[in-house]
């Protein structure tokens, strides 16, 4: 089964062509135009740009994808959730195409695709059910409950600001460039993470969600309050104690769940899931438990956004049969993956 695959719910316009059968797939091409040079100057993403840059690069992208390549059987394309300006881009070329080949279309739910990332390149059938997902990207921060393929229920989230977020926002406040997450993380592998004791807000709730808005002002605050040169620290420690704080949020409150629900599977997506710190610590908390639970995570090339994994999750809904038909998809922003 021949999918192409196209992805431009934020800042990449990414497209992918797939070659899936039940246990295999192969990449046959992939192609991803980042527009950070132009958001970072602004500091973060501006919609409206965005919308423009998607618009310049998807079809040149989608001839290079296709050259000297079978030609699709299918096209799952992001629908949501995201900016409505990118969404519109993608969902609008993959409809066109989708009538004039006359191929069905699959629409796809972005936190859908970050949750089959972690099997591109791998055995996408080794996906063992219970499995619990932990998204964490700049715009979402979700516990989704996986019992079968399309089957989602979501225990826990944020409340306010997304991980992927409140890394962005705080390494504003450091002027360091967007995307603030990568390079938070840089600076933190050579820093202490005990020097500043920040909040690890709600992490004795009881419940599976969370709040990062109250970590990110304890961040303004510090930096307000103090300099590193009097406090005797450095940028990598204040780096290294604020990641500690949202890993150990995102450890206990995984631990809790694991706790209380038979999961034979943690899976982690979303462009945080690239936070190698984050990983060694689910790691070793897994280690510790009793009962064996699989660990995946994609591999660095597919944390962040990409087109292959959503012509992967697509494949999921083709053999279902779950198709939309070019005149009935609609660009949805907060589009929501659970069935509850
Ligand atoms: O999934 P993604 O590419 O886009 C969204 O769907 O939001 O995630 C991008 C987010 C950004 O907030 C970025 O700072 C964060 O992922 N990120 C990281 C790391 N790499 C990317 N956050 C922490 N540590 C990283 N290594
Ligand atoms: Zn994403």
């Amino acid at each position: 089964m021949v999918i192409l695959g196209i992805e431009s719910s934020c800042d990449d316009t990414s497209v992918a062509l797939l070659d899936v059968s039940i246990n295999k797939h192969t990449i046959l091409a992939q192609k991803t135009a980042s527009q950070i040079d132009v958001h970072k100057i602004y500091g973060g993403v501006v919609p409206e740009i965005a919308g423009r840059k998607h618009a310049e690069a998807i079809v040149p992208i989608i001839q290079d994808v296709l050259y000297n390549q079978p030609k699709p059987e299918y096209i799952a394309v992001t629908s949501g959730p995201g900016l409505i300006t990118g969404l519109l881009v993608g969902v609008e070329v993959a409809k066109t195409l989708s009538y004039l080949w006359n191929i069905p279309l699959l629409g796809i739910n972005h936190i859908e695709g970050h949750i089959y990332s972690p099997f591109l390149e791998e055995n996408h059938a080794d996906l063992v059910f219970p499995t619990l997902c932990l998204i964490a990207s700049g715009g979402h921060t979700e516990y989704i409950l996986m019992k079968d393929h399309g089957d989602y229920i979501k225990i826990g989230g944020t409340r306010d600001d997304a991980v992927g977020e409140c890394f962005d926002k705080v390494a504003k406040l450091l002027s360091l460039d967007y995307p603030g997450g990568p390079k938070i993380a840089a600076l933190a592998e050579r820093g202490n993470k005990n020097a500043i004791p920040f909040p690890r807000p709600m992490i004795a709730s009881g419940d599976y969600d969370m709040s990062f808005s109250g970590l990110k002002t304890a961040a303004l605050y510090w930096l307000r309050d103090n300099t590193f040169e009097e406090a005797q620290i450095t940028l990598e420690d204040f780096c290294a104690s604020f990641q500690q704080a949202i890993i150990a949020v995102l450890v206990k409150k995984t631990e809790n769940i694991l706790s209380k629900h038979a999961i034979k599977t943690l899976l982690l997506g979303g462009g945080v899931s690239a936070n190698t710190e984050l990983q060694k610590h689910l790691s070793h908390m897994l280690a510790k438990r009793t009962q064996p639970i699989e660990f995946r995570f994609p591999k660095k090339k597919y944390c962040m956004d990409n087109a292959a994994m959503i012509a992967l999750a697509g494949y999921f809904h083709a053999k279902n049969n779950d198709i939309t038909t070019w005149n009935k998809i609609l660009a949805n922003p907060i589009w929501r993956v659970i069935n509850t």
